[in-house]
């Protein structure tokens, strides 16, 4: 009996699966859950304002998507639940496959629908341009020397290979920018477990940062397509730097945090050329790619000028962060110290 309701079960819900396409929810309900985390998040508690929205978007979808034939074809399941209830059994539902977890469809601002699944409008923000991009962490340590030579070295093999192709140099730079944030934030995490200990919002933020320098590649991806000689050097260069990364950031996270705080610098000079050769006319000013547009907010008619602007103004972000990290790693401290810079654009 058990087995043939479930068995059931099973098979309307595969059908459901089948039959139902994307649900759309009342307009203005998403709306008003994007304003509300648009709203939180100006000022500033980012935590807050996506666990607000995807709770109420989730409520919403529970509440008002399911219609009254998804709703009948559940209670196959249901009635084996109750049964195993009130027997005191352990419901078991056979199942053959857990193909199509349904996923709500989200609404933009404007009433269109959100059409990126890697990133959610409460995730995007407006980076904040007036931060200062001249700021230098003066080395005067023998470590923080070695750091700073290290990242100028770094750069005579790049300058050689890129020259002047900004565009290119860019989406290549991001692999490899994107994999500190990643590294560090795992082995806090792991950290973190071991010891039993909160990390004070540094795990957050550094899998941010390696989150966003993702969407930096994924922006420059649209503008400049790798050849398959360019795919082959990040294969060799993700495997060479990932493990050298995690090896230094096990010996030293002062020092491997000093090198991405140099690395950022040296990323905002490079965006600064890229502003340059866009400026002389060298590389075309084409119109910002649609994922651009939505993950920094940016006003319609963007172009790829305002996209170095935003990914810029990031990097000097990171370089904040990173020298920070390394500044109380410098003092004896431990991270999870002083409260990470959560939602720091
Ligand atoms: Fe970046
Ligand atoms: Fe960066």
């Amino acid at each position: 009996m058990l087995i043939r309701g479930a068995a059931a079960a099973t098979r309307l819900s595969g059908s459901t699966l089948m039959s139902s396409g994307a649900r759309l929810f009342p307009a203005s309900s998403a709306q008003a859950n994007l304003a509300a985390a648009g709203r939180v998040l100006i000022h500033g508690n980012a935590m807050e304002g996506r666990d607000a929205a995807a709770s109420r978007i989730g409520g919403v979808r529970r509440s008002s998507a399911a219609t009254l034939a998804e709703k009948e074809q559940q209670k196959p399941k249901e009635q084996v639940a109750e049964g195993a209830e009130a027997s005191g059994a352990v419901a078991v539902k056979r199942i053959t496959s857990y193909w199509g977890v349904p996923t709500s469809t989200v609404m933009k601002e404007d009433g269109t629908e959100w059409r990126w699944r890697c990133f959610m409008p409460w995730e995007t923000y407006q980076p904040d341009l007036s931060i200062d991009l001249c700021k230098h962490h003066a080395p005067t340590t023998l470590m923080d020397k070695l750091a700073y030579w290290t990242v100028k070295l770094m750069r005579v093999p790049t300058d050689i290979f890129f020259q002047r192709r900004y565009g290119c140099r860019a989406m290549m730079l991001e692999t490899v920018a994107a994999v500190p944030g990643m590294v560090g934030g795992m082995l806090l995490h792991c950290k973190s477990l071991r010891r039993f200990e909160h990390s004070g919002g540094w795990i957050k933020v550094l899998l941010d940062e390696a989150e966003n320098e993702r969407m930096h590649l994924m922006t420059f991806m649209e503008v400049a397509k790798p050849k398959w000689y360019e795919r082959a050097l990040v294969f060799a260069v993700q495997g060479v730097f990932f493990n050298a990364y995690f090896v230094g950031y096990l010996i030293s996270p002062k020092f491997a945090h000093r090198v991405v705080g140099y690395l950022e610098e040296e990323a905002i000079h490079s965006y600064t050329e890229f502003l340059k050769e866009l400026d002389k006319g060298a590389i075309e000013n084409v119109p910002a790619p649609a994922i651009a547009l939505d993950y920094w907010r940016l006003p319609q008619g963007s172009t790829l000028r305002d996209v170095v602007m935003v990914v810029r103004a990031d990097e000097a972000h990171h370089r904040d962060v990173n020298h920070f990290a390394s500044d109380i790693h410098f003092q004896g401290r431990e991270l999870r110290e002083f409260p990470a810079p959560v939602g720091y654009h």
